[in-house]
């Protein structure tokens, strides 16, 4: 996709050209021009599928000539870079068409969100709008690795979605033993390794397929790797996951480093895993209060007990009242299925279907799928909403 950007600011140039050359496909800034009116003096020969304007310079006879530059790229959106959301312009801007509106200094994330959206109104891709999910545990053996391998199988096999999980345990990820018996030729560390070559086809050859519709990418299992990976890479890996995958499934392992830190970032939904115990409780506030200190919308974190026994001494809304977290979901102690899915490797959905644990797992798929995790938001809300809303 060609993009033509206006603007006097070479940083902000270097920036969008980096950042554009990073997407896969590539965005390709096919000029820059200084002003609008430069623009309209200079004009492409071919049309460009979008035109990022910095407004953050933009004078009343620039803003006039917006309209002029919307019909003469009748088949470009138009994409807004303001310092200020200043209402005037905003409503010019809204006039001559401009679908997109971004804050400076740009937040990356946005940034690609927002470019991501132009792409398939073009029809540039037919992407998918991947939702990431990540499974933490809050303690040690808390049932996140079994519980995100075995729901990624699920939302496959029941709701028929394309599931991607990443194993981002550091050292001794297990992932793929949980549900196959195939050893991983690829790993995280070998895709980001090769992070240039990253496209749909490379992460799906690199995964462990456990059902035509759910792949694992394993973890690095030898620690002397993981220096090749960097929080930029999970950026990459997510980007294209998003584009080609219906769900993102993260087990992220207890450890919180710079990379299972960025895909928490990037997460919609995260489900910490716990068990109704006091240590757990404990580990748990701690948990919480680590995402507090980083912005997580509490709203956006969602409990999951695990090995839930009615009419223990600790009831769930102790729970919630002490963690100040809703819990959405609880999964039964099922010991001889979970145990027997674990011992053979098999997701235990394909082997007891009725089990109480793999009945819990389908409703929990149920859940997820049946309400959007992240609402779209309309131009409106985009142009005039939080700011947050964005980020
Ligand atoms: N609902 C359940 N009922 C019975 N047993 C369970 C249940 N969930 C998990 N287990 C058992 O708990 C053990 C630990 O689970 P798991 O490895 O998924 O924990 P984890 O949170 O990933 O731990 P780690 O901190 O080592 O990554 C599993 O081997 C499994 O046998
Ligand atoms: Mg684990």
């Amino acid at each position: 996709m060609k993009a033509l950007l206006i603007t006097r600011d070479g940083d902000l140039q270097a920036e969008l050209a980096a950042q554009g050359a990073a997407r896969v496909p590539p965005l390709s800034l096919g000029a820059c021009r200084s002003s609008i009116q430069d623009a309209l003096d200079r004009p492409l020969p071919d049309q460009p599928a979008l035109v990022i304007i910095d407004a953050s310079e933009l004078d009343d006879n620039d803003a006039a000539h917006l309209e002029r530059l919307a019909k003469h790229y009748p088949g470009a959106s138009l994409m807004l870079l303001t310092r200020a959301h200043h209402q005037e312009l905003l409503i010019r801007a809204m006039r001559a068409g401009v679908r997109e509106v971004l804050q400076l200094p740009l937040v990356h994330r946005a940034l690609h969100e927002a470019i991501d959206r132009v792409a398939a109104a073009a029809g540039v891709t037919n992407m998918r709008d991947g939702k990431i999910l990540a499974f933490i545990a809050c303690k040690g053996g808390s049932g996140a690795t079994f519980l995100s391998t075995n729901f990624g199988y699920a939302l496959a096999a029941l709701a028929d979605k394309k599931v991607l999980l990443i194993d981002l345990h550091g050292q001794f990820g297990d992932a793929t033993l949980y549900v196959s018996d195939q050893k991983a030729a690829m790993t995280l560390s070998d895709v980001c390794r090769h992070i240039a070559r990253l496209d749909a086809a490379f992460l799906e050859s690199s995964l462990v397929h456990v059902s035509p519709g759910f792949g694992i990418l394993a973890a690095a299992d030898d620690p002397s790797q993981a220096v090749e990976l960097k929080p930029e890479h999970m950026d990459a890996i997510l980007r294209v996951a998003r584009q080609h995958y219906d769900y993102i499934v993260l087990d992220v392992g207890r450890q919180i480093d710079a990379i299972s830190l960025r895909a928490l970032d990037n997460a919609d939904v995260i489900y910490p895993i716990l068990q109704l115990g006091l240590p757990d409780i404990r580990d748990g506030r701690r948990l919480l209060d680590i995402f507090r200190s980083l912005g997580y919308p509490i709203e956006h974190t969602r409990l999951i007990v695990n090995r839930y026994e009615k009419g223990g001494k600790l009831r769930l809304q102790d729970l919630q009242s002490a963690l100040g977290a809703e819990v959405v979901h609880t999964i039964p102690n099922d010991y001889i299925a979970v145990t027997d899915s674990v011992n053979q490797g098999v997701p235990v959905l394909r082997l007891s279907r009725a089990a109480p644990v793999s009945r819990s797992l389908a409703d929990l798929v149920e859940l997820v799928t049946a309400r959007r995790v992240v609402e779209n938001k309309g131009l409106f809300d985009r142009l005039f909403g939080r700011a947050d809303a964005d980020q």
